[in-house]
């Protein structure tokens, strides 16, 4: 029954309501704040990868893609997964570009989950996972990672895998941690889902922002773990392009089979210029070859400006945002302190709270570090003020 007695629409996520991330950016303009909440740049694309669209733009490419998505693109992005992971996807069959990965989350959760179904879901998380699962009548089995290492304790895994997982969620380099997955968490999980029915959507829009010569462990590199995984990309992270939500899903045949079958009814193609833009854009690595020690110098500049202050921190292993611990400044709970420091410090920031189920409140606040950096010395001057 979808109405309710006073003949409004029952909702089928009544938990969700204006996200912190619209909170927090409205509140760092209200107030004029550095906006060190949200997560996109605070620079420009290259005017390179501009010309190209608009190459693509004046030259007739402005009819609906195919369903998959542009030939050219499918294949640059299997010749990088090929030459980066070593791992061949064809791009026929086992290459999609989407609308954003936020995109190819949706229709991958989708493929999988059917009602009553569990999917596994390590939290703090990013947020769109678990309405995607809970839309498809699935329910999220939580494994609670706490600071300061938010490693996977695997027993605690293994103890939430009952006959009804059918899903699990990864995401490395993560947001809003920045944790990296090891070998031995690729390990531990292979073990885990080996000769079971359990597929894996793994969330790798990071993949090229991690620091200290880590590698990025893409899940494609395990075989245990590629033949059930539906690994999902974003060209935004990658190219300083977060509103142009371009994405992609590199998956097996039969895996992506499914996956288009969605994909088809979600938005059937996406944006024509842009892919085919793209695909000659990725035939020089260097742009994401570059890019973690473009970040690396950003984090290490927020870090140092942050040194005279009384946060403590772990250098974050990769994506594009730092969490912080105030446990020693304040005993506030971190959505409030979160509005306090916007509104008298001048400094927005997302209380990581908000990537719990249960709002675990474990004193620490997410800032990203995607800005120019005079934007950043100054919202370190500021923060060292508290
Ligand atoms: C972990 C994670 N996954 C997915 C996305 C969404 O990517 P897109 O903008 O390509 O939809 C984001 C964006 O912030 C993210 O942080």
């Amino acid at each position: 029954m979808n109405l309710a007695k006073d003949g409004a629409l029952s909702s089928k996520l009544p938990w969700v309501g204006t996200t912190i991330f619209t909170v927090m950016s409205k509140l760092a303009s209200d107030t004029g704040a550095i906006n060190l909440s949200q997560g996109f740049p605070g620079f420009d694309c290259s005017p390179e990868l501009v010309a190209l669209v608009e190459k693509y733009l004046r030259t007739g490419f402005n009819q609906y893609a195919p369903m998959a998505g542009v030939p050219a693109l499918r294949e640059a992005l299997a010749q990088k997964t090929d030459q980066l992971y070593g791992v061949s996807y064809h791009p026929e069959t086992e290459v999609t570009v989407t609308s954003g990965a936020t995109e190819a989350l949706f229709a991958a959760i989708t493929a999988v989950i059917r009602p009553g179904d569990e999917a596994i879901v390590f939290e703090p998380a990013y947020d769109s996972y678990v309405p995607a699962i809970e839309l498809n009548g699935g329910i999220p089995v939580f494994v609670t990672l706490a600071p300061p290492t938010y490693a996977i304790d695997w027993e605690d895994v293994r103890g939430k895998i009952t006959d009804k997982t059918r899903l699990l969620i990864v995401n490395t380099p993560h947001n809003p941690t920045g944790r990296v997955w090891t070998a031995d968490d690729l390990a531990q999980l292979a073990a885990l889902v080996h000769q079971r029915d359990i597929w894996i959507v793994s969330d790798e829009v990071y993949e090229h922002i991690r620091f200290d010569g880590r590698p990025h462990l893409s899940l494609a590199t395990h075989p245990v773990l590629q033949e059930r995984t539906f690994v999902c990309g974003s060209f935004g992270k990658t190219f300083h392009v977060t509103g142009w939500k371009i994405g992609y899903c590199l998956a097996p045949k039969a895996l992506t089979a499914e996956f288009r079958k969605i994909h088809q009814y979600l938005t059937f193609s996406t944006v024509t210029p842009i892919q085919y833009a793209l695909a000659d854009y990725l035939k020089n690595p260097e742009p994401y070859e570059t890019l973690p020690a473009f970040y690396e110098h950003k984090r290490d500049l927020f870090l140092d400006s942050l040194r005279g202050s009384r946060f403590q921190f772990q250098p974050t292993e990769g994506s594009f945002f730092q969490t912080v611990s105030y446990q020693s400044i304040t005993d506030e709970p971190d959505y409030d302190l979160a509005i306090r420091l916007t509104k008298e410090i001048g400094v927005a920031s997302i209380p990581v709270s908000v990537f719990y189920r249960q709002k675990n409140d474990f004193k620490i606040l997410r800032f990203c570090f995607a800005k120019n950096d005079d934007v950043l010395l100054q919202a370190g001057e500021r923060l060292c003020r508290l």
